[in-house]
């Protein structure tokens, strides 16, 4: 990682620090068998902010995770990731990009096979080869900012729905990643549970400045992930509403069939539900 770091310009170090770009879409075009999937995007998420995509099934939502994670090429466009310019990078390259990510599946697969401890610890153990003393204290440690610890020696199967999602977002973590990427971590959760997991992607995001992209059905967990934050008092954690300019380090982005159909804050979708079918229906 430091030979990258090295690598990299001193300018770029300092746009990386709070507020600065860490992902940048500009004029992304993707399409599969001729149909377009998606459509002139361009977008950028800051440094410790939180970009949350909504839109109905198929508008293009994981493919966009799918070409941060440099999974997919755009067919044009340029995308930044951390500072790297990742949409005509070899595959080779990419992997030092993907250090510095964190991936929540669609659903949150675990391992089934494997213990809370080999779930959380996978690529500490089995991809960067950490020493299993540092990597072994690195996973006691996520389970503890997550509030699982106990549950180190279980199975999945021995899980919640709601604990496995935390222990998913857990073993996202564990390498320390800057940016955060969460596929629909709250859908088939109950509310209450919902909002545990809410908490953990507000606790990254404002203890540890990850900066996160979402995506969610769920308008309930996206309005409550940017319109909250977590404040240590001590040892203990309190989450409350955000003030408004906190509330603003959140930005929503529409897709409508492949396009950006809305961008904005909590408030301005809000407002601008009324005047939109489309947004209105989706809000309703
Ligand atoms: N590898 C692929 N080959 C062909 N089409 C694909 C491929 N991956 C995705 N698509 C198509 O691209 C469109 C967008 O898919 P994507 O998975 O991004 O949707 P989504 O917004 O995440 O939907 P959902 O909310 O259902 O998860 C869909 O029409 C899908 O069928
Ligand atoms: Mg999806």
């Amino acid at each position: 990682m430091a030979t990258r770091r090295a690598s990299r310009p001193e300018l770029l170090d300092e746009a990386l620090a709070h507020g600065g770009p860490i992902v940048v879409f500009d004029q992304v075009n993707l399409s599969f068998d001729e149909k377009a999937i998606l459509s002139d995007v361009s977008f950028t998420l800051q440094t410790g902010h939180t970009k949350i995509f909504l839109g109905a099934s198929g508008a293009g939502k994981s493919t966009i995770l799918r070409l941060i994670l440099g999974l997919l090429k755009p067919d044009s466009g340029v995308i930044f990731v951390n500072g790297e310019r990742v949409d005509n990078m070899t595959e080779e390259r990419l992997m030092g990009v993907r250090a510095d990510l964190g991936m929540v599946f669609q659903e949150g697969a675990l391992f089934d096979s494997l213990s809370v401890r080999e779930n959380v610890g996978y690529k500490l153990f089995e991809e960067l080869h950490w020493p299993l003393d540092k990597a072994n204290t690195r996973v006691a440690e996520v389970l503890g900012f997550i509030g699982l610890g106990e549950f180190i020696d279980r199975m999945p199967s021995e899980l919640s729905g709601g604990q496995r999602r935390r222990v998913a977002i857990a073993r996202a973590m564990a390498a320390k990643p800057r940016i955060l990427l969460y596929d629909e971590p709250t859908t088939g959760l109950d509310p209450i549970t919902s909002i545990t997991v809410d908490e953990e992607i507000i606790k990254l995001r404002d203890l540890e400045n990850v900066s996160s992209v979402l995506v969610t059905h769920q308008l309930r967990d996206a309005f409550y992930v940017a319109e909250h934050t977590a404040i240590r008092h001590g040892q203990n954690l309190a989450f409350q509403k955000a003030k408004e300019h906190k509330a603003s380090e959140a930005e929503f982005i529409m897709l409508k069939e492949g396009r950006i159909a809305f961008e904005g804050n909590a408030q301005e979708l809000r407002a601008i539900a009324e005047a939109d079918p489309y947004i209105e229906a989706f809000l309703s």
